[in-house]
């Protein structure tokens, strides 16, 4: 069966067919980095006009590139939520309009979900597992039990790891977004820059990068002050280095406490070359097989929305025509 799913939570516009929950027959996912990159973040207003621009043409693509005729299709999915509400509009307008001219169901998937599925496009989940999601928008760790069950256990308190990246290399006038440009200068560098990790309580499983991103800021001001040059290598490395070293530990440490049979990156973080090698390590040390999605469905798209919106399917979980694009949805509700 095929699914054909719309992502339009953010900047990106993404149109992608699924076969099976499993194989990505198209997935056109349209950035629109370079429109924001000069007000270095995300510009709500800009982002769903742009979305109104592209989303009939990324359509066509997908449905062309997937060769696969629109009569061929069992269902319409969409994002229905978190994100931007104006940008969710477009994405669930079209998802109505394709779901009700076709006479397919409509099925809304939340977006962590489709981060955390993603991996099913390319592994076998295994249950229980824990999922790591980390993003522009969220920083969570996920106890799932069962397919579709989402436990959350940790969350961030303030900044999202995705973003304290951008707001740290913003203030280093790096472009927009600035994670993928802190990874590689973090790789650059050989020494870091000490900085401060915040562990919370002892038995917490919540994240909190704003004291970090403070200790970013005041180091890049003294240098400043000082009339010295911004040490920028080094500190992405000790930046990358404090951020890396909570994640792991709180995530391996979930993988013990709730006998995870597997341990599962999500979200556009989830794309950082140090996380990924020193969870590599861990899971190694643990037995435990980790999951990485490849870096083409760790940032925003489609197909990972068509991948969730299977588990739905196959419930006859589907959503009426009146769905509503929802800017806060819950992930445990969903
Ligand atoms: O999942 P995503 O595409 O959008 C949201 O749902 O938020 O994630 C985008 C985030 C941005 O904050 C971006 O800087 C970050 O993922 N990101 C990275 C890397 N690649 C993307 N952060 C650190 N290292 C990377 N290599
Ligand atoms: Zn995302």
């Amino acid at each position: 069966m095929y699914i054909l799913a719309i992502e339009t939570s953010c900047d990106d516009t993404s149109v992608a067919i699924v076969e099976n929950g499993r194989i990505i027959r198209s997935n056109v996912v349209s950035s629109q980095i370079e429109t924001h990159q000069r007000f270095g973040g995300v510009v709500p207003e800009i982002a769903s006009r742009k979305h109104v621009e592209s989303i009939t043409w990324i359509l066509e693509e997908a449905v062309d590139q997937a060769q696969v005729s629109l009569q061929q299709l069992s269902a319409i999915a969409v994002t229905q939520g978190p994100g931007l509400v104006g940008s969710l509009l477009v994405g669930v307008m079209a998802g109505k309009a394709l779901a009700s001219a076709l006479g397919l169901p409509l099925i809304g998937v939340h977006h962590i979900a489709g981060h955390i599925y993603a991996n099913q496009l390319t592994h076998d989940l295994e249950y229980p597992l824990i999922a790591l999601v980390v993003s522009g928008g969220h920083t969570e760790l996920i106890h799932m039990e069962a397919p579709g069950r989402f436990h959350i256990i940790g969350r961030t308190r303030d900044d999202a790891a995705g973003e304290a990246y951008d707001k740290v290399a913003r203030a280093m006038h790096l472009p927009y977004p600035g994670g993928p440009h802190m990874d590689r200068l973090a790789h650059e560098a050989e020494h870091a820059v000490t900085m401060p990790r915040a562990w919370l309580e002892p038995d917490s499983y919540d994240f909190s990068f704003s004291g970090l991103k403070s200790a970013v800021l005041n180091v890049v001001n003294q240098a400043k002050m000082r009339g010295e040059a911004v040490q920028t290598a080094q500190i992405a490395k000790g930046f990358q280095e404090s951020v890396t070293e909570v994640l792991v530990e709180k995530a391996s440490r979930a993988v013990r406490e709730y006998g995870a049979k597997q341990l599962l990156l999500a979200g556009g973080v989830a794309a950082n070359r140090g996380l990924r090698s020193k969870l590599a390590e861990r899971c190694a040390e643990l037995q435990v097989p980790l999951l990485l999605p490849p870096l083409s469905l760790c940032t925003d798209n489609a197909a990972m929305i068509g991948a969730a919106a299977f588990l739905k399917w196959d419930k006859r979980e589907y959503a009426a025509l009146d769905l509503k694009a929802e800017a806060q949805l819950d992930l445990e509700q969903w």
